[in-house]
């Protein structure tokens, strides 16, 4: 079975990280897609948030790293791909989720979400929550894989 976890990953977090983890056991092969909107301003570029995700995986080999322009069911059609995974946190998910899962489900009849419940530890971290605590120069190392870290070192002194 093929699965996708799509999301902004701007950066992403040791939540998304865990969700990684517990659903590439549960399928063949994960695809992890780094979503691109240009209606969205980011603060890692695709080709850092891509290169992020591929640090922090390192070792998880049933998982390919990928990034999409567009629809997320157009990604699913072409690659075939029957199952969406994401992450819920808190019942404030929940609304955005249900939203997404069933407007996916009409674009693309048979896709399926999977909910996976985030780890408790991990409950309130958001990417948000991660950009803002860093840029003020906030301690982020509880809640962020290692090469994150080193990569708002590296924008915050280049900026
Ligand atoms: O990490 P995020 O920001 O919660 O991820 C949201 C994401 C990227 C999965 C969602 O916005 C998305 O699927 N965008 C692609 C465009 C699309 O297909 N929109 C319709 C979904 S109902």
């Amino acid at each position: 079975m093929r699965a996708m976890y799509p999301g902004s990953f701007d950066p992403i977090t040791l939540g998304h990280l865990d969700v990684i983890k517990r659903a590439a056991k549960m399928v063949d092969t994960l695809y992890v897609v780094v979503m691109r909107n240009p209606a969205k301003k980011y603060f890692f570029t695709t080709e850092e948030r891509m290169k992020l995700v591929e640090r922090s995986i390192d070792g998880i080999d049933n998982v390919v790293v990928d990034m999409h322009d567009g629809l997320l069911v157009d990604y699913a059609r072409n690659m075939n791909i029957k199952v969406v995974i994401r992450g819920l946190r808190a019942v404030t998910d929940f609304e955005f989720e249900l939203q997404m899962a069933n407007a996916n489900r009409q674009l693309l009849p048979g896709l399926e979400t999977v909910f996976f419940m985030t780890d408790e530890k991990y409950s309130f971290i958001s990417s948000t929550l991660v950009r803002e605590v860093a840029t003020l120069g906030g301690d982020i190392s509880q809640w962020v894989p290692e090469p994150v870290i080193m990569a708002f070192k590296d924008k915050i002194r280049r900026d």
